[in-house]
């Protein structure tokens, strides 16, 4: 089972055996209180009896109380552990994934899985215990019944067993219902993501307003009558299970008598004790599907964890930073999309390059023709399908690739403005105040500790804010994916001729992706790019004098 898979994890061998102890002690106490109500039942004229009964009645209860409130309390904090262990995993294993399984991922998954599913889990952790003490006071109450009459509890054996049987055989049925409930939730929460995401479009346009709200509307309906169906198979297994007991109690009075001589008191203790087992055997029954969307919940959980998992990850810890080199490149370096079978994958390369420390390169090209993907490819955000990315020829491999990410700053075309300075040394004021005057957005945004005052601006504004970061962060490489697209005319001109110039003379790299055809002449080489194949189209001498040799 997927869930004791997950429970397992956080709970130690030694929480293990208080786990069991507890509920055998529980189970136990629960089953010595119903022989002592027995006994004393069909005593009462013998005092001593009375009297110790009346004993052991009060320390059981007390030991029922202690251990069931300790199983509980245990159960709780078992679930938040686990939760909490599953959370920070899961936060590890996104860290370490590389950008392609993330490309690959549902949002919605991710997001119902720290929300709905973990849930599960924390909610029905209490389940799992008061089944676990149902069990054993099930099975004590078995032992106590198999005293009283051999036959008797032959009797409620096969009963109880063909209300499991009916039970079980609806399991299968309850837990692929839930898995599909699972599917069809995602489904409805990517269908409010459009909404929300593409609410513009969706104002505009009355009829995919429409349409949209019928399709969600639909599969809200859908999950909610999938849902009910799984409620009517729980309650249909309820009441079947409720209905065997009445007819077992009846049994015990009706046809008990019939297979040989019973005393009446015994008859009455059997009749009270099978009264007895509705409780825990109610209490498995019922709770069983709580279990069941547990382990359905931990199960979508896994196939997340899986498949975050799959590729060979590297670890940042202990990674010395590069601060000296000369050049980086690519060494026939290909990168081809992940394509369903049958469908052909766009390939950019193979791929030779060198961009010496220090130049400023252009890279040109169509729509599609691979810009954006070659420039994962150079900051090694995308690892190459075959050859490799180099720094002063030396393909980085295993941990070299996590110190030579943080070589770059990079503003991609669709990048993701933080509010607050992550990761960026502590920034001194009149530099920040400097960058801010630079970016001529002073005006707009002053920089409050170590964020912005806001970002509620334009997009051309935001990407300012954007390179401001990138110039906090001091890095030897700057990548910009069509940064000045956004701007206007008289800043676009302020990139090209006092930016780009400014981070030459600092000494800095930069690869930046451009159509401005008016400002080639601000690179020191340009690539050009077509269909993933890249070609170079301008030189000028390197930095160092030397022209970088020719590529392909
Ligand atoms: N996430 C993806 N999954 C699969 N294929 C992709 C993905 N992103 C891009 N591609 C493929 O890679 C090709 C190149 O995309 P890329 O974004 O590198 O182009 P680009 O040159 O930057 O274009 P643009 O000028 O429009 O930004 C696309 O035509 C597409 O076929
Ligand atoms: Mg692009």
């Amino acid at each position: 089972m997927s869930i004791l898979k997950l429970l397992g994890r956080e709970l130690m061998e030694e929480g293990w055996r208080r786990f069991v102890i507890l509920a055998i002690i529980s189970g136990l106490s629960g089953a010595v209180v119903l022989a002592t109500i027995n006994l004393a039942a069909t005593s009462m004229r013998d005092v001593d009896v009375m009297v110790n009964s009346l004993i052991i009645l009060i320390i059981a209860i007390v030991l029922y109380v202690y251990s069931q409130k300790s199983l509980m309390v245990m159960a709780a904090l078992l679930a938040e552990q686990t939760v909490h262990g599953l959370r920070v995993r899961l936060l590890r294993t996104l860290k370490a994934a590389e950008l392609i399984e993330i490309e690959g991922l549902s949002r919605n998954e991710i997001f119902s899985c720290i929300n709905s599913e973990m849930r599960v889990i924390s909610d029905g952790a209490t389940s799992m215990m008061i089944i676990a003490q149902s069990v054993v006071l099930t099975a004590v109450t078995m032992v106590y019944l198999a005293m009283l009459s051999l036959v008797a509890l032959l009797m409620a054996v096969v009963f109880i067993g063909i209300a499991a049987y009916i039970h079980l055989s609806r399991n299968r049925q309850i837990i692929d219902e839930h898995e599909r409930l699972f599917q069809l939730n995602t489904e409805m929460m990517n269908g409010f993501g459009d909404f929300i995401d593409g609410f513009k479009e969706v104002k505009l346009n009355t009829a995919r307003s429409e349409e949209l709200t019928v399709r969600v509307g639909t599969q809200s309906a859908v999950v909610s009558s999938r849902q009910l169906e799984m409620q009517n198979l729980f309650s249909v297994n309820f009441v079947a299970s409720q209905v065997t007991f009445f007819l077992l109690t009846g049994m015990m009075v009706f046809v008990l008598p019939l297979f040989g001589s019973v005393e009446p008191p015994t008859l009455v203790k059997i009749t009270a004790t099978t009264l007895f087992l509705i409780g825990p055997i109610s209490a498995v029954v019922g709770g069983l599907p709580a279990v069941q969307r547990m382990n359905a919940a931990a199960d979508a959980i896994l196939a997340l964890q899986g498949k975050l998992s799959e590729i060979k990850r590297w670890s940042p810890t202990g990674q010395a930073a590069i601060s000296e080199f000369a050049w980086i490149g690519l060494a026939g370096a290909t990168f081809r999309y992940p394509a369903p079978e049958g469908e052909n994958a766009f390939m950019v390369g193979p791929i030779d390059m060198r961009i010496d420390r220090g130049q400023v390169v252009f890279i040109t090209g169509g729509n599609g023709s691979g810009k954006s993907t070659l420039l994962k490819m150079i900051t090694s955000l995308y690892l190459p399908t075959s050859g490799a990315v180099a720094l002063d020829g030396r393909p980085m491999q295993g941990n070299d690739v996590v110190a030579y990410r943080n070589l770059f700053s990079a503003i991609f075309s669709d990048n993701h403005l933080f509010k607050e300075f992550y990761g960026i040394p502590p920034v001194d004021p009149k530099a920040a105040a400097g960058y801010l005057e630079l970016m001529e957005v002073a005006r707009k945004v002053t920089i409050v500790g170590r964020s912005f005052s806001t970002l509620a601006l334009s997009s051309g504004q935001r990407k300012r804010l954007a390179m401001i970061v990138a110039l906090l962060e001091d890095r030897p490489i700057y990548v910009f994916d069509e940064w000045a697209a956004d701007q206007d005319p008289y800043f676009r001109k302020k990139f090209y001729r006092e930016i780009l110039p400014m981070l030459k003379s600092k000494g800095k790299t930069v690869i930046a992706v451009t159509h401005d055809e008016r400002y080639f002449d601000a690179a020191d080489i340009r690539f050009h790019m077509e269909e993933g194949g890249l070609q170079r189209v301008s030189a000028s001498a390197g930095p160092d004098g030397n022209a970088p040799p020719a590529e392909h």
